[in-house]
């Protein structure tokens, strides 16, 4: 089947076409995807009326390309996925709406995608991962362990309790005035800094859970910076490289003991790790967690950084995973601001 995936959630518009055989195997046939980097980046974040605004100037060209690229027209698809959530509202609305309207002129089924599952099942996609699996999703807006089952049944087993780590890095990024999105910038800056200049806290390590905090440890890297303000080149050099030392053991040690938890619970499963969201880019954090699996016998698997950020490939996989289990959506189906994976209505009863 050949699935056309919108994802507006956010500050990408993009459009993919996927197909996924009897087997199960997905083929990437376009993957086209458009940010709005430029456009929010005089107001150092995300404005979301931009961003909606942005969608619906971008998308329908994009989805023609996205065709166009993979050389199939909208008559040949079998259905059309879009991300329904968790997201921008408007964004969200952009999106999703135009599925609606292409689901109906074409006669096609709907599957309105969580977006955070289309990072979840990304793996499945790119490496033909078997369930289960342990997730870390580390983006711009969530830092989570979730435990992927099977398509539609997740257990989340720790989450942020208040900044997610990529936003931690643009924050980060902001207070010391490099530019955004934060995450690679502070990751350039690090290459040359001396780690070890500046011990920011750990928050939560000590205790016994798989949650995380970053926000005591961003104030940290603010009260540091204004104690030895203005900051030379090298001052921002060794604050980010120490910053980015404390997440990647922060993360190291958080992925070790949701690695035990995943022995415990489903003892004689094969260890599979999969890193998911933007942050997966960084080095650092990957160089860590090819550690932790090691030491554990672990797997681990991250796909490649196109497909961990925002991308329309990984909204039509998930469509087509579901639409493969017989899944579809009406055309009144809402979009969600706030859509947990772990939620009641992840909307796939396993009955067989
Ligand atoms: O998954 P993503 O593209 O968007 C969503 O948030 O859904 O993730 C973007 C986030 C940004 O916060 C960005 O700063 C971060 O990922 N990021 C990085 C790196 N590349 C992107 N963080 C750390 N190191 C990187 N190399
Ligand atoms: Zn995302």
């Amino acid at each position: 089947m050949r699935v056309l995936g919108i994802e507006t959630s956010c500050d990408e518009t993009a459009a993919a076409i996927v197909m996924r055989d009897a087997d199960g195997r997905g083929t990437i046939l376009s993957n086209v995807v458009r940010s709005q980097l430029e456009e929010h980046a005089a107001y150092g974040g995300v404005v979301p009326e931009l961003a909606a605004r942005s969608h619906v100037t971008h998308l329908d060209h994009i989805i023609r390309r996205a065709c166009e690229e993979a050389d199939v027209r909208l008559a040949d698809l079998d259905a059309i996925a879009a991300t329904a959530g968790p997201g921008l509202i408007g964004g969200v609305l952009v999106g999703l709406t135009t599925a609606k309207a292409l689901s109906a002129a074409l006669g096609k089924p709907l599957v309105a995608v969580n977006h955070l599952e289309a990072h979840a099942l990304t793996a499945r996609l790119t490496d033909g991962i078997g369930f289960p699996y342990l997730m870390l999703l580390v983006s711009g807006g969530h830092s989570q362990f979730v435990l992927v089952r099977r398509v539609g049944d997740y257990e989340r087993w720790g989450s942020t309790i208040d900044d997610a780590l990529g936003e931690a890095f643009d924050k980060v990024a902001k207070l010391l005035g490099l530019g955004q999105p934060g995450g690679p910038q502070v990751e350039k800056e690090a290459q040359s800094g001396d780690a070890s200049r500046f011990r920011f806290p750990r928050p939560l390590l000590k205790e016994d859970r798989l949650d995380f905090s970053f926000s005591g440890l961003k104030t940290a890297v603010r009260l540091a910076a204004e104690e030895i303000a203005p900051l030379s080149d090298r001052d921002v050099a060794d604050i980010c490289a120490s910053f980015q030392l404390a997440v990647a053991e922060i993360i190291s040690v958080r992925s070790t003991a949701a690695l035990v938890r995943f022995k415990e619970r489903l003892p004689g499963t094969p260890l599979r790790l999969v890193v998911a969201g933007g942050v997966a880019a960084n080095k650092a954090i990957g160089i860590g967690l090819q550690r932790v699996a090691n030491q554990a016998g672990a797997q681990l698997v991250v796909p490649p950084i196109g497909l961990c950020t925002d991308n329309g490939a990984m909204v039509a996989w998930a469509g087509a995973e579901r639409l493969a289990l017989g899944a579809a959506d009406g055309l009144d189906f809402a979009a969600k601001a706030r859509w947990a994976l772990d939620s009641a209505d992840m909307g796939l009863t396993h009955a067989a």
